[in-house]
């Protein structure tokens, strides 16, 4: 070891105790996580009020906030866990992809809470951490597994190998489906962030009132494109508008939610049936979407196949799934050096 490593602690302590770190966007979080089961705390300090006004996340006013909050996040959860940075065995923490100054503020706060404890830092993949949020409550899921990892940034379907082993089978090509539905949700003068206010207002809602197109792409394609779908409501609106119609924000909310669950459903089942795979996870902040839920596990259940979804709490970023991905870094002997940075365009492979 050179002294740029962190030293991989002895043999004497019986646990694993990960804290996990999360700043990539607007929310600041920390978890204390025992052998990768034993969930000691979670916080959750939340940005969402402060970027509404906007409309969406300011990234500079993003990192202040995290450097406003870290400290007293991670406090609240050692607290809650009644451990110290003694008791820990490492901490982990998302380096990417997010946003530069958002990610800056938790490795620079966990680099140095990892060094002046003397104990490992760990690297997290933010992608990896929301697909590891299913290990939390289900450590029996037997590889090779499939996730699909949608969120505000990120649609993918991944062939998860092993332990550290992706392949990207397809990817959008766009907008992510978090990114378009908090779009059309801010046309539909709903407030951010709009995928959960899209599925709140389509409960009173129509989703066959309108016939929003699906972008299937080429037939055996496994990428998605949501910009087009998006535009389509975009336009459904300023018709109405120029006609001087008033439409009913219900059913348009319903028939888009409709249409983007319905292509996440046939890609998935496409992605299925071409890998053989048995297990599907679902990951990301849209993993949180009801509808989405319900219909690939009627359509699983049909095939056989087991559908795994963390609760709605674990989809949206969060400190928990950065230190259940840690752990099982931690198992490998998976640890960062110190000169770890912030990588905002990080990819998963
Ligand atoms: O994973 P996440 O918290 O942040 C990123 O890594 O992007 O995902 C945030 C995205 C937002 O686009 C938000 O609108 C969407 O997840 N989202 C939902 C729901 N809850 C959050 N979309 C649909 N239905 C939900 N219930
Ligand atoms: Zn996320």
């Amino acid at each position: 070891m050179d002294g740029s490593e962190c030293e991989v602690p002895g043999s004497l302590k019986k646990s694993v105790v990960i804290l996990g770190v999360e700043t990539s966007c607007d929310e600041t979080s920390a978890a204390v996580l025992v052998d990768g089961t034993e969930l000691r705390s979670h916080i959750i300090s939340s940005q969402i009020v402060t970027h509404q006004r906007y409309g969406g996340v300011v990234p500079e006013i993003a990192s202040r906030e995290h450097c406003l909050h870290l400290q007293l996040v991670v406090q609240q959860a050692l607290d809650e866990a009644k451990i110290d940075f003694l008791g820990l065995s490492a901490i982990a923490v998302t380096y990417g992809p997010g946003l530069v100054g958002s990610l800056l503020v938790g490795v620079s706060g966990a680099k140095a809470m990892a060094y002046a404890a003397g104990i490992p830092l760990i690297g997290i993949n933010h992608l990896e951490g929301h697909i590891y949020a299913n290990f939390l409550h289900h450590q029996d899921l037997e590889f090779p597994l499939l996730a699909l990892l949608v969120s505000g940034g990120h649609t993918h379907l991944i062939l998860f190998e092993t332990h550290g082993h992706y392949q990207v089978l397809g990817h959008t090509r766009d907008d992510a489906a978090g990114e378009a539905l908090d779009k059309v949700a801010r046309t539909l003068g709903l407030s951010y962030p709009g995928g959960p206010e899209i599925q709140r207002v389509a409960r009173e809602g129509e989703a066959s009132a309108f016939k929003f197109p699906r972008a299937m792409l080429e037939p055996d394609s496994l990428d998605f494109s949501f910009s087009g779908m998006k535009s389509a409501v975009l336009n459904t609106l300023n018709s109405a508008r120029m006609r001087g119609e008033t439409l009913s924000v219900p059913d348009i909310a319903a028939s888009f939610q409709q249409a983007v669950v319905d292509v996440l459903v046939r890609k998935a089942l496409l992605a299925l049936e071409r890998t053989g795979v048995k297990t599907l996870l679902l990951a990301g902040g849209v993993a949180a979407n009801s509808l989405l839920r319900e219909t690939l596990d009627k359509e699983l259940s049909e095939r056989s196949i087991r559908l795994v979804y963390p609760p709605p709490i674990f989809c949206t970023d969060n400190g928990a799934m950065i230190a259940t991905a840690g752990y099982y870094h931690y198992l490998a002997g998976d640890f960062a050096p110190w000169t770890l940075n912030a990588v905002p365009g990080l990819g998963l492979v």
